[in-house]
């Protein structure tokens, strides 16, 4: 299949200046021409309350809609006390209802986690990784990525400046266009 793929880029923290968001954006500019990476933003979504779902709001149905939409999705995530941010995880759960309607299901996925602390948010990689095997989405096993020293990568603009990581980047985001492609074929 020659298409474009759509992938949906989640980022685990809401912050302006955030590395990970710097580091989705980095990792857009480096997929190959398959991809298209695109951030979906989390941060307006109410907390997941059961009860909306009577009469979801429409920023449910719009990012429910949108997951759905996409070919592949990917999350970079900061680790919060060793486990994902709750953004990030509400927006797994709005996702996930009605039950039995889950936007994620069979949706390929890969998870890069990034921290200043040399661990590089190994936490909240792996408790993630619990959530997607619930979900059914597939989620790459390697190259796992967990970047440490990640406040060290991007100049005051955003630009990544660290060529080693430029490189594993760009290996990482190979290696989820060929995991997509095999869960497709
Ligand atoms: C953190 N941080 C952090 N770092 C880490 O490596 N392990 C952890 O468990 C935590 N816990 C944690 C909790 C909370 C509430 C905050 C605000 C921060 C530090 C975190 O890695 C750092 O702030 C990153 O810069 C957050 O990512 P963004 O926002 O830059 O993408």
């Amino acid at each position: 299949m020659s298409a474009v793929r759509d992938i949906a880029v989640f980022v685990g923290s809401l912050r302006k200046e955030s590395i990970n968001r710097k580091l989705a954006l980095a990792l857009a500019g480096l997929a190959p021409s398959s991809l298209k990476l695109t951030i979906v933003e989390i941060g307006q979504l109410p907390l997941y309350n059961q009860d909306l779902d009577q009469d979801p709001p429409q920023v449910y149905t719009d990012f429910r809609a949108r997951v759905k939409a996409a070919d592949a999705v990917l999350f970079v995530t900061p680790e919060y006390n060793r486990s994902v941010p709750a953004a990030l995880k509400n927006a797994l759960d709005v996702g996930s209802r009605p039950y039995g309607q889950s936007a994620w299901n069979g949706k390929p996925g890969a998870v890069i986690s990034a921290s200043p602390s040399p661990i590089g948010g190994f936490g909240a990689n792996q408790h993630l990784r619990q959530s997607l095997v619930f979900l059914n989405v597939p989620a790459m096993q390697q190259p796992e990525a967990y970047i440490g020293g990640a406040d060290k990568l991007f100049d005051a603009s955003g630009k990544l400046i660290n060529d080693g990581s430029r490189a594993f980047l760009q290996q990482f985001v190979e290696a989820f266009a060929k995991w997509i492609a095999v869960q497709n074929s």
